[in-house]
């Protein structure tokens, strides 16, 4: 809590790593929001993804940019490129994804050699060995790193995520076909708000996810599915693809300002402005705290 009574603000969101659309297509489908019939224009897709990135640079955010491979139509959703963390120890470090589809896999080799250029780097699961882990699933919040499984990311990557990290894990189950990866379906505000949208998960995981968090702003499947959730927050700006007119009450009773990106090209591959960027200044020991050996907890 600040001295007025206001939960603190995200220490975290403030140094994104993006890729730039010069190949995005949608050339498969593997989540309901793709058609092949139903192509990105490529001009507005990038004009779209300037704007993204001059909002966020505008708030004082610094965005790195990746260059797209062109045999990989998905990777402008760099939030799925991998899980980078600061160590106590003051080491960079991350965890590469193992994604679910081969149709994304050659994307980890290339995010790979780009978060070894300043980090060590480590996976939960290789190509066609061990468990998958998409880091769309993964973002702190309270005492633990909440982790969305299921669709995406295997139960079983749950604690080699643990152990690889040193921390927490809290583990929730997704069920709704369209909120196939946790960041479609919640997103941590500050110290004590988290938007959740409890039809994404099992009964007990919705129950679970809403006891974590001390005020949630409860979504309903409706409001979730305009992407409102697949937001980012920089201090306490939210900087959104849409805004509900109940969520923004809701956001700007507790003193949050909204800019609203369009980036609707991006949600015929399925994805918003979550996943278009990656954060890479979240740190073990102040976003959420070290536990050497790490722990899951299960609803
Ligand atoms: N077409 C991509 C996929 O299905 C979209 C990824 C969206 N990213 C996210 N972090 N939710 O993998």
């Amino acid at each position: 809590m600040t001295r007025t009574g206001a939960p603190a603000v995200l220490p975290w969101g403030r140094h994104y790593l993006a890729v730039r659309p010069d190949h995005f297509r949608v050339d498969y489908v593997i989540n309901p929001f793709m058609d092949p019939a139903d192509q990105p224009d490529p001009a507005r897709a990038l004009a779209q993804w300037q704007r993204m990135v001059a909002t966020l640079e505008g708030l004082g955010a610094r965005v790195e940019v990746l260059d797209q491979r062109p045999d990989a139509p998905d990777m402008v959703y760099a939030m799925n490129l991998g899980l980078g963390v600061l160590r106590p120890d003051g080491s960079a470090h991350a965890v590469l994804s193992h994604m679910r589809f081969p149709e994304r896999r050659m994307e980890t080799a290339t995010a790979r050699d780009w978060f070894a250029r300043s980090r060590s780097t480590a996976y939960v699961g290789r190509d066609g060995v061990g468990a998958h882990f998409e880091a769309g699933d993964a973002f702190p919040f309270g005492d633990a790193l909440v982790v969305g499984y299921g669709p995406r990311t295997d139960e079983l990557g749950l604690k080699q995520l643990a152990v690889e990290l040193g921390v927490r894990v809290r583990g929730f189950r997704i069920t709704h076909p369209g909120m196939y990866h946790m960041d479609l379906a919640f997103n941590p505000l500050d110290g004590r708000r988290a938007m959740v949208c409890p039809d994404a998960f099992d009964e007990e995981s919705a129950a679970a996810l809403l006891a974590l968090v001390p005020e949630p702003l409860v979504l309903s499947e409706a409001e979730a599915l305009t992407f409102c959730a697949n937001s980012v927050v920089v201090g306490r700006t939210v900087v959104m693809p849409a805004c509900p007119d109940r969520v923004r009450a809701v956001l700007e009773g507790w003193g949050f300002e909204i800019v609203l990106v369009d980036v609707s090209e991006f949600h015929k591959g399925g994805g918003s402005i979550r996943c278009l960027t990656n954060p890479l200044d979240i740190v073990v020991g102040r976003d959420l705290p070290a536990l050497p050996g790490g722990s899951v907890v299960l609803p």
